[in-house]
């Protein structure tokens, strides 16, 4: 058993937490090592639906420690409501959760900067955040002064004398840059970060001593990516991005381990594409095609319900994301979304300018004026939902599978015709029955 990674190759919402879900029984440690409360992995067993922000899907296994990593950007008032809905939900919190003492916090003054700086920001270049202050908390963590960490949080005396500091001073910012201080009220951000403060103090951790010990106790990791590679700061597209590293590579630094002992890299995609929020998106179906994969595909964000923007899969930004990261396989969720189609379609290139392009080009201005190359294939009327075996489906959509195994050049192991966590097909990896195995063990709620 390898450690493990499980990324979005896409733009998010690629159904990560289901693949996860269906990965937790065989791992002991499972990871959040970027983003924050922007992701929403929903989890869905039975007739429960769990739509998970900060806490890694690993809580929902008995055999799992929960980790928060410090790459993470914590919101301290989130992360609270998300464990008392857990627990009344029965989930049990404990000594299963680990929280990184080096996590930087998102306050109150970054939900209010993230909404204030996107209203001011010209139509068209809005990048659409989730306005849960992702942006701004990392600003701060690369600005450094009066940034607040996890153990900072945890030091009450300290706490207080910096947000002395900064709430005046952002309250003057934003009515300089913004005609507007927010509302921002310094016993109001202080009360509620020491209240969510006490509530983690039992979970809070040096993350990474943790991970190091366990993983040299025999533990194997399952790292949980947020977000989607085309959303990554350095190599999404830029600046309709988050602001952390979303891919493997974020892995040492957002969890504190080496990254290189991650061995498996599960690429998660959905059999379209969607989107949430602006920038560019060259396979988007802006016609009743693509409100039709919406309303099919229930297509509306598990964080803010925004309808997500649908598409036919983008098979050049996939073999990008999958060749950046380092995909040993695929997972293909939403099969099932698709069934009824008289046809589906493949982007396979882009042109512009006159250009024809087989990757993503660096400029976003540049590829909201790319054309989509289609290439189209037969769809399939029979209804693929919950079917659980690979022979089962209709040829047309094997033919569909085969063909993006070769162009993004991954088998396809994870195969997922409806949301629940039975409603798979687990194809054992090329290399060996280990996936096959892995995939089918026995979970807890
Ligand atoms: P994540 O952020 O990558 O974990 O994905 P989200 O949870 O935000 O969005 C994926 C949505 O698709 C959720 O509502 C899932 O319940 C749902 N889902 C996941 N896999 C499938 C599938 O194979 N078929 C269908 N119909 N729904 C799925
Ligand atoms: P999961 O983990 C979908 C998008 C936002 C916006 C851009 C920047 O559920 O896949 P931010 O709030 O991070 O500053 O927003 O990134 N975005 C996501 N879209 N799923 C996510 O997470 C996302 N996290 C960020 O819509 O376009
Ligand atoms: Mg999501």
């Amino acid at each position: 058993m390898d450690h493990t990674c499980v990324i979005g190759l896409a733009w998010g919402d690629e159904g990560k937490g289901k693949v996860i879900d269906l990965l937790c029984p065989h791992y002991q440690q499972v990871v959040r090592y970027n983003g924050g409360a922007n992701a929403g992995h929903t989890v869905c067993v039975g007739e429960q639906r769990f739509g998970l922000h900060l806490m890694p899907t690993g809580i929902l296994h008995s055999g799992a420690t929960a980790v928060i990593g410090p790459g993470v950007a914590l919101d301290p008032v989130v992360l609270v409501d998300e464990i008392n809905g857990l627990r009344a939900r029965g989930i049990h919190v404990g000594d299963n959760l680990k929280i990184s003492d080096r996590a930087h916090v998102v306050t109150a003054y970054h939900k209010i900067e993230d909404r204030l700086s996107e209203a001011l920001a010209a139509e068209g270049g809005r990048i659409g955040t989730t306005a849960r202050g992702i942006g701004p908390c990392y600003a701060d963590k690369m600005r450094r002064h009066n940034a607040i960490r996890v153990c900072d949080l945890m030091d009450s005396e300290h706490l207080s004398e910096t947000l002395e500091t900064v709430v005046p001073q952002r309250r003057k910012l934003f009515a300089a840059c913004y005609g507007d201080d927010g509302g921002l009220d310094l016993d109001q951000v202080r009360d509620e970060l020491l209240t969510a403060a006490n509530h983690l103090r039992p979970y809070v951790c040096d993350t990474g001593v943790h991970l190091r010990e366990r993983i040299a106790a025999g533990d194997i990791v399952l790292f949980e990516g947020a977000n989607g590679v085309m959303l990554d700061v350095d190599h999404g597209t830029y600046p309709f991005v988050t602001s952390s590293s979303t891919g493997p590579h974020g892995i040492g630094g957002g969890a504190g381990v080496p990254g290189a002992m991650v061995r498996q890299v599960i690429g998660v995609a959905k059999a379209y594409a969607t989107r949430v929020g602006g920038g560019p998106f060259v396979s988007e179906l802006t016609d009743a095609t693509g409100d039709r994969i919406r309303e099919k595909g229930r297509e509306y964000g598990t964080t803010t319900g925004r309808p997500r923007r649908c598409g036919w899969l983008d098979g050049v930004a996939l073999r990008y994301a999958a060749e950046l990261v380092g995909a040993t396989e695929l997972g293909l969720l939403h099969l099932d979304t698709l069934s009824g189609f008289k046809r589906v379609g493949i982007c396979t290139a882009y042109q512009v300018d006159g250009k024809t392009w087989n990757t993503v080009p660096a400029d976003a201005r540049l590829l909201e004026r790319a054309a989509p190359v289609f290439e189209y294939h037969k769809g399939w009327s029979d209804d693929v939902r919950g079917l659980q075996s690979f022979e089962a489906l209709p040829p047309e959509a094997k033919t569909y599978l085969a063909r993006i195994e070769s162009l993004i050049g991954c088998p396809v192991t994870v195969i997922g015709t409806g949301p629940s966590r039975d409603e798979c097909i687990c194809r054992g990896r090329r290399a060996g029955p280990a996936t096959t195995a892995k995939l089918t063990g026995e979970t807890d709620v």
